[in-house]
């Protein structure tokens, strides 16, 4: 799983990562029909940070059942763009209890390695700004700042493999250091 506040490179990262492993990439919000609705939620300020983290959960399950799930069955290595690791970062900065986010996500399978991408808010909002926005709820500066505080933490928090990699730098030094962690578990 490649994880990082918004800006932080993920969608970059994992395209390059699955690429060089062959592997399958996938991301989360999903492409099925609840992930369409979890994007039209974090796009307007109608809906309760818990109706936004059971709809992403939800996304999860079928996300899990439908692509994952099948594709580690044949053999392959998946590679997804955010996971629940979002969910325990973005949910509590909206609102949500932290440990309910968790129990909502218990049953989701556990990934090998968690790389998160580590950039300041202010780096992130930046690359956010050139690259243009999403228009969601989360793309402002002092939101961006509780999330990057929250991804730097979490490592205390779960009893799992999660690696922080400096992600200031070019998109090929980052990339060398996730392939340092993925050759060298
Ligand atoms: P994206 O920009 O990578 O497509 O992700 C959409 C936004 O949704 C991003 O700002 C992170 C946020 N998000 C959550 O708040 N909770 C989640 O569980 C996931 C997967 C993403």
């Amino acid at each position: 799983v490649i994880e990082g506040a918004d800006g932080a490179g993920t969608t970059t990262q994992s395209k390059k990562l699955s690429e060089k492993m062959d592997a399958f990439r996938t991301c989360e919000p999903a492409g099925n029909k609840i992930g369409e609705k979890v994007d039209e939620m974090i796009s307007s300020d109608d809906y309760s940070a818990e109706a936004i983290a059971l709809s992403f959960a939800a996304d999860r399950m079928v996300h899990l059942e439908e692509e994952v799930i099948p594709k580690l069955k044949e053999g392959k290595t998946v590679v997804c763009d955010r996971y629940y690791h979002s969910s325990l970062v973005y949910q509590p900065v909206l609102g949500a209890e932290l440990d309910w986010v968790k129990d909502l996500n218990r049953y989701a399978l556990k990934p090998d390695l968690t790389v998160v991408l580590d950039v300041s808010a202010d780096t992130g909002m930046e690359r956010v700004d050139e690259r243009g926005h999403d228009d969601n709820i989360f793309e402002k500066l002092s939101f961006q700042e509780k999330v990057v505080f929250r991804y730097r933490e979490l490592s205390n928090r779960l009893d799992e493999d999660i690696q922080l990699v400096d992600a200031s730098g070019s998109r090929e030094e980052v990339f060398s250091d996730i392939l340092d962690l993925v050759s060298d578990p």
